[in-house]
């Protein structure tokens, strides 16, 4: 071992058993990058005034700038003013940019290449329009609670998913130069109380469900978090030393900065003593109430808040500046840029790919029928025009995203109705429409149709808007605009009806699926711009459906064993959501996370297991790097299977690995995602899924240790279609 290897293993070590302090210190270790981007920031620093890095912490206050958040330019060392916007989908506000798919909809893709794109296409996107930070992706919510009104800006429920697209559009984003921003950090479940409600996560729980996507995010070098609205555990996320020094500063080795979600700071000192590290906007709402710039300056002249703390800040915002190499040929902000490119394909392929068939008797794919109905008014564009809501709080006319600051423009909007006009003209089809959610006069248009496609909706967003009596989550899982009732109608008097259902998450399907007639169920999500291509390229069999539920569907809303807190939540289900908890209290779901059908068949067979010298049971203990001690990271075994398209058409199959801990470790769910694989065959075709499985997915919190342990034993290996469609079992001794 080097000198200068050992020095930083022995610091590794130190920083671990120290308990967690006010003032972090840069991570032991880090990417080579980021040791750059930080001496060239303390250069900086050296050459600021106190008040440069004042200004550089704080926000100039709402409304004051081009972008949702803004800081001063800095003349001194040549710094920008600063542009922070939103979000997660796309450019807010833009008038020439892309509306990406939700990252809801890149999840139920399960396709890496494609969440991978979209990032750099985010970025590519921010950068043209001079965005220096992007805000997004987002891991929290992650949607512990189905009617959580923003979970469908995320990646599903399942962290393991949830931080494979967290770290690949992290990547995506920051590729382009980009900083991107994970947030909302941390446990940030639910709209009603958002900002005076305490989340109240155990310590296990913290670290294995909610924490873990950050992690990966970290690992992907992210530049920056935004602390949530909430309170953890009784402190303010952003004045939360537990969360913001403790788990993301030194126990990850985030070495860049935390930002404020718009307001969600409460005290001068706390904020800045706990380990946030810029303010937005700087302001309230009401452009009152500043919490840094003169008061951060007082504070720190009367020795409340450290220089060495200031200068932290300051330090953190400039090295994920020089990350990114935003220090030379960026370009100037101008978020009414057209620069949508090609972009429209990747929203093409991710609203199609995310699709997932739930019910199809044979009636899809559809083969130019003689007549065609379609019913609902998703099938049109809103009359009003399709930007006509601000920050798309209506659910008027075709959905494509829910509302709120995760919503951009639509630069153009192709409804189901115009995509089947297009492709019933070329077939000779005559289509009827029925363009309200009203049963009266809908069964003279279905009546004699050789089909009948009804498509329905159900929409959520930020609670700042109230839409249809949600305010921001939803009341019920019920369809919207009473679906139920507009689906019997029309399977009444049509005995061949195609369900198409645009959501933001799950609904309850039981209704529906006890009508005679419905013959068909299609799972379309949130397409965004291209909700109508994408739907007939899936209808028509232009491609199989691929896609598979990052949620699960249940029988009845009850089933999910968690709701809407209306004081403190005190997440009393633990580890225990969503498939979790179905397969631990042994409750059947309608549909479970991972399902979704195709147009073919696949088989699996040959699974094998290898593994490697570094899989010992035991804590992790490598030096932190970011996303947490080195050999978390490591992959300590590979599983393969065997996929073969056994049916008549080209098809992909999202293969899925799920682990069982041995008896040795606590009380666990059954089984959890740790490894997937999405595999384009054609028929007859075979292909190999690879997992590959690290340190971190064999591991499991150690309240006791702090530490990330892998227990001994026998860890059971399932491999299939689902988390319940188990095709393969296998096993794995550590
Ligand atoms: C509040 C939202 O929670 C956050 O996601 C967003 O980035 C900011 N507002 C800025 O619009």
């Amino acid at each position: 071992m080097t000198l200068a290897a050992f020095a930083l293993l022995t610091a590794a070590v130190l920083a671990w058993a120290e308990p967690a302090c006010k003032v972090p210190r840069a991570a032991p270790t880090g990417t080579a990058a980021w040791t750059a981007a930080h001496s060239s920031a303390a250069a900086a620093v050296a050459r600021m005034s106190q008040q440069d890095k004042i200004n550089m912490v704080t926000g100039i206050g709402w409304d004051k700038g081009p972008c949702v958040g803004n800081t001063a330019a800095i003349s001194s060392i040549n710094y920008p003013q600063l542009c922070l916007q939103d979000g997660p989908l796309g450019i807010r506000f833009g008038t020439g940019t892309t509306a990406f798919t939700p990252g809801i909809q890149a999840a139920s893709t399960w396709d890496v290449e494609l969440i991978r794109q979209r990032g750099e296409y985010l970025g590519a996107e921010a950068r043209g329009c001079g965005v220096h930070v992007l805000l997004g992706p987002v891991a929290g919510a992650l949607g512990k609670i189905p009617h959580g009104g923003r979970n469908w800006e995320g990646f599903g429920v399942d962290p393991y998913l949830a931080g494979i697209a967290m770290a690949e559009t992290t990547e995506g984003i920051q590729s382009a130069g980009v900083q991107a921003c994970a947030k909302h950090y941390i446990a940030n479940e639910q709209e009603l109380n958002r900002e005076t409600m305490s989340s109240n996560v155990d310590d296990r729980t913290m670290h294995e469900l909610y924490l873990w996507p950050f992690a990966d995010a970290v690992h992907s070098n992210v530049a920056s978090v935004m602390c949530s609205y909430n309170k953890l555990n009784g402190s303010w996320a952003c004045e939360s030393d537990k969360a913001q020094n403790g788990l993301l500063k030194k126990e990850l080795g985030f070495q860049g900065y935390i930002v404020s979600d718009w307001n969600a700071q409460h005290t001068t000192n706390g904020a800045a003593n706990n380990g946030m590290d810029m303010t937005m906007p700087g302001s309230d709402f009401n452009g009152r109430n500043v919490l840094w710039g003169p008061q951060l300056n007082t504070a720190v002249n009367n020795n409340q808040v450290s220089r060495a703390r200031l200068d932290d800040m300051a330090k953190r915002i400039l090295a994920a500046w020089y990350l990114l190499g935003q220090n030379s040929g960026y370009p100037s902000i101008n978020i009414r840029a057209n620069v949508q490119g090609n972009h429209k394909e990747n929203v093409r392929a991710v609203a199609r790919d995310g699709i997932v068939l739930l019910k199809n008797d044979g009636i899809l794919p559809l083969k130019k029928p003689a007549k065609l109905a379609l019913v609902g008014s998703a099938a049109v564009v809103n009359p009003q025009g399709m930007n006509a809501c601000a920050d798309k709080g209506c659910n008027t006319g075709a959905l494509g995203m829910g509302w709120g600051s995760g919503s951009v423009n639509y630069p153009y909007f192709v409804a189901p109705y115009d995509a089947l006009r297009v492709r019933a003209q070329s077939d000779g089809t005559t289509l009827g429409l029925h363009n309200s959610d009203s049963t009266s006069g809908v069964a003279n248009v279905v009546s004699g149709a050789d089909a009948a496609i009804v498509v329905i909706t159900a929409d959520s967003g930020e609670g700042y808007i109230t839409v249809e009596g949600n305010v921001g989550d939803r009341q019920n899982l019920e369809p919207w605009h009473n679906g139920n009732q507009l689906v019997q109608a029309v399977a009444a008097a049509n005995k061949n009806t195609i369900v198409v259902v645009h959501s933001v998450g799950p609904i309850i399907l039981e209704t529906i699926l006890a009508t005679p007639g419905v013959r068909a169920v299609v799972w379309a999500g949130l397409p965004s711009q291209e909700n109508g291509n994408a739907l007939v390229d899936v209808l028509y069999g232009l491609v199989s459906p691929s896609g598979k539920l990052v949620y699960t569907i249940a029988k009845k809303a009850e089933d999910y064993g968690t709701a809407v807190a209306r004081g403190d939540d005190n997440f009393r289900e633990g580890l225990y959501v969503d498939y979790r908890h179905f397969d631990n209290a042994k409750i059947e779901p309608r549909f479970e996370f991972g399902f979704g059908l195709s147009y073919t068949n696949f088989t699996y067979s040959a699974l094998q297991t290898t593994t490697t010298a570094t899989i010992t049971p035991g804590p992790a203990g490598g030096p932190t790097i970011p996303g947490g001690p080195s050999d978390l990271w490591d992959t300590v075994a590979t599983v393969t299977a065997t996929i073969t398209n056994t049916g008549a058409v080209a098809g992909a199959e999202v293969a899925q690995l799920y682990l069982s801990l041995p008896p040795s470790a606590p009380p666990s769910p059954p089984r959890q995602l740790r490894g997937f694989a999405k595999l384009k065959l054609e028929p007859g075709a075979s292909g190999t899924a690879t997992f590959k499985l690290r340190r971190r997915d064999l591991s499991y919190w150690d309240t006791g240790r702090q530490q990330w342990v892998v227990p001994s034993g026998v860890f059971g290996v399932s491999v299939g279609a689902s988390s319940r469609d188990v095709r393969l079992e296998g096993s794995l001794q550590v």
